[in-house]
């Protein structure tokens, strides 16, 4: 996928593709997450330093969308992250968000799960995925702004929405 450059627009955060070579600050930026925030953002209990390690180094550069929210000076405050996998619809990404704390609100998270999907529509994908937990309040909010169609059961949220070109 070509660099999204060209999103750059409020608070001088730029989106932006990234590659292998940004994994130390990738793994920077999720250590930065709060313990709950991480739990939140795995859907998970406690995460430990050395499963986000692990994590990071499991990331497909070149093949999962791998998208930054990089600030002025440099700093990847924002992570989105789609897998993409084959289902019997065709293509599918299932993708994950994460913001630092003090770059909260300001729709970071919006614009990274816009930017997958219109990845999306250029892959020709069926669809994009995420799951979050249903306690997971700004996660929703971001699905349901996103005109995701939403599914909760069992403490966790399914929402699923079709590829959107950039500028649909
Ligand atoms: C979830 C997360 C990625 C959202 O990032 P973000 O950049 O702040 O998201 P946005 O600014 O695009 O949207 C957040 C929305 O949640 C709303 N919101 C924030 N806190 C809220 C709360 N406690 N209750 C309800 N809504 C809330 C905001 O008002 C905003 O909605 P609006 O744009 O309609 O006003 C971020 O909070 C985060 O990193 N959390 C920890 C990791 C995580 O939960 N990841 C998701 C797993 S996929």
């Amino acid at each position: 996928m070509a660099p999204s450059n060209d999103l750059a627009d409020l608070d001088n955060i730029s989106i932006v593709a990234l590659d292998t070579g940004h994994a130390p600050a990738l793994l920077e930026h999720l250590l930065r997450l709060s313990v709950d925030d991480r739990g939140l953002r795995f859907c998970a209990g406690t995460v430990p330093e050395g499963v986000l390690a692990k994590y990071v180094a499991s990331i497909r550069f070149g093949e999962d969308t791998v998208l930054g929210a990089v600030a002025a000076g440099g700093r990847i405050v924002a992570l989105g992250h789609a897998c993409w996998f084959r289902s019997a619809e065709g293509l599918v990404a299932e993708a994950a968000f994460s913001v630092d704390e003090g770059w909260r609100c300001r729709g970071i998270a919006r614009r990274l799960l816009q930017a997958i999907r219109s990845d999306a529509s250029e892959r020709e994908a069926a669809a994009v995925l995420c799951q979050c937990l249903a306690r997971n309040r700004p996660m929703r909010r971001v699905l349901v702004a996103a005109e995701m169609a939403i599914e909760v059961e069992d403490g966790e949220v399914s929402a699923r929405g079709a590829a959107l070109p950039a500028h649909a």
